[in-house]
């Protein structure tokens, strides 16, 4: 175990110090966690394979998932990738420094253990100032997937990075919660027609504003089978688990970013997704909640303030261990801001079943129905 140094910006030694002995760090082959504008990154330096083969090892992720370059200077895209297309430049033009991480065929001298074996690589440039701060003191490539243990929510707070990597990092710069809150939308654009991988912030209609056509990578789009539940059934547990889909249903070929496929951003309790209306969702919410009760299931939900309000009238008693408002800001939104810090915040509480409302999958609901959808691990249930 080594010892982990947590920096918190706004603190001594300042940020100037903070930034010179973490780029010392990467460019002498260890670890900086660090934030970004999606969500905190676990860096190493990309030209040094001993780092990459250290971020799988600090991550316990399988070396075959590819890590995401982070530039910081867009002339040295050429530096990690070659027969670049046009249409890359358009989408840097349109949304770097940014969200977003196109994919494209990788340069020779980019070590392979950086791009799990692949031929091509992922390319990022943030916008956080900080991000990109360290990327420059770094050398300019920075290696990062997200700066969690595999298979967790990302962390879009500093103490969440330090639970999961403390003694497996050499350094977390904390500049508390991140802006977005969800991991990059990644485009391939390796083929014919380019496809997003992943979706985020920079939406379908976003990038269609500048490529003309897009496409969806069709596992994105397939149905997990719905669990069936019977509200009238009063046995607990095993009702919800009976007819659970196999976790990693995906299409024959499977997802193409090779990290879509694992389990993902789950929780310890256990997330249920209703997709309903309203007053469907309120009905069914409230059954399932007296349920836990009887039976002493901690229970969580994650509610907009409209749901809330509806929920608590003429009710005396708590509605569930824990509520997480979402506010009265627009739900998608919210929810992409929220979401990971709240499965967080619910293993915190020691919480064991976690209720939410869906948001529609279009724009970025996709986006957040996709990490949803994931946590859940199949337990959708249409109203
Ligand atoms: O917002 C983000 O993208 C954050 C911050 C830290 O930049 N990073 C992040 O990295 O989410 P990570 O490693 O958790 O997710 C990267 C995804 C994985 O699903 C991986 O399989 C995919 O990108 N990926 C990386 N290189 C690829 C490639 N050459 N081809 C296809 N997919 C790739
Ligand atoms: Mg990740």
């Amino acid at each position: 175990m080594k010892e982990t140094i947590w920096w918190k910006i706004g603190d001594p030694p300042g940020q100037d110090a903070i930034l010179k002995q973490a780029g010392e760090i990467l460019q002498n082959g260890g670890l900086v966690a660090f934030p970004t504008e999606t969500v905190y990154g676990l860096g190493g330096d990309a030209f040094n394979p001993a780092s990459s083969k250290r971020i799988y090892a600090a991550k316990g992720r399988p070396s075959d998932n590819p890590l995401i370059v982070h530039i910081c200077r867009l002339s040295d895209l050429e530096k990690t990738a070659v027969s670049i297309p046009k249409d890359a430049y358009r989408l840097a033009e349109a949304f770097w420094p940014g969200p977003l991480t196109m994919i494209l065929k990788k340069t020779a001298a980019l070590p392979s253990e950086t791009t799990g074996g692949l031929d091509t690589v992922a390319v990022r440039f943030p916008s956080h100032p900080l991000a990109q701060a360290l990327i420059d003191a770094a050398g300019g490539f920075v290696a990062a997937p997200s700066a969690n243990t595999s298979g967790r929510p990302s962390p879009t707070v500093g103490k969440y990075v330090y639970e999961d990597l403390c003694g497996r990092i050499d350094m977390l710069i904390d500049d508390g919660q991140v802006g977005l809150g969800l991991e990059s939308t990644i485009v391939d654009l390796t083929e014919d027609h380019p496809m997003i991988l992943r979706p985020g912030f920079i939406t379908e209609t976003m990038l269609r504003s500048v490529l003309g056509d897009v496409s969806l990578d069709p596992a994105l789009l397939e149905k997990q089978k719905a669990p069936d539940l019977d509200p009238q059934k009063t046995q607990d547990q095993a009702d919800l688990k009976s007819g659970m889909p196999a976790h990693s249903a995906h299409t024959h070929t499977g997802p193409k970013a090779p990290g879509m496929k694992y389990k993902h951003y789950a929780p310890k309790g256990e997330v249920i997704i209703f997709e309903g209306d309203e007053e469907k969702v309120s009905e069914r919410l409230l059954y399932e909640l007296q349920k836990d009760q009887k039976n002493g299931t901690r229970s969580g939900v994650i509610l907009s303030e409209r749901m809330l309000e509806r929920l608590q009238r003429g009710k005396k008693e708590t509605l569930a261990d824990s509520v997480k408002c979402l506010g009265s800001s627009d739900d998608t939104q919210a929810m992409a801001h929220m979401l990971f810090r709240f499965l967080r915040e619910f293993d915190d509480e020691g919480i064991q079943r976690i209720y939410v409302r869906a948001v529609a999958q279009e724009g970025l609901g996709l986006a957040v129905m996709n990490r949803l959808k994931k946590a859940a691990g199949g337990r959708i249930i249409s109203l």
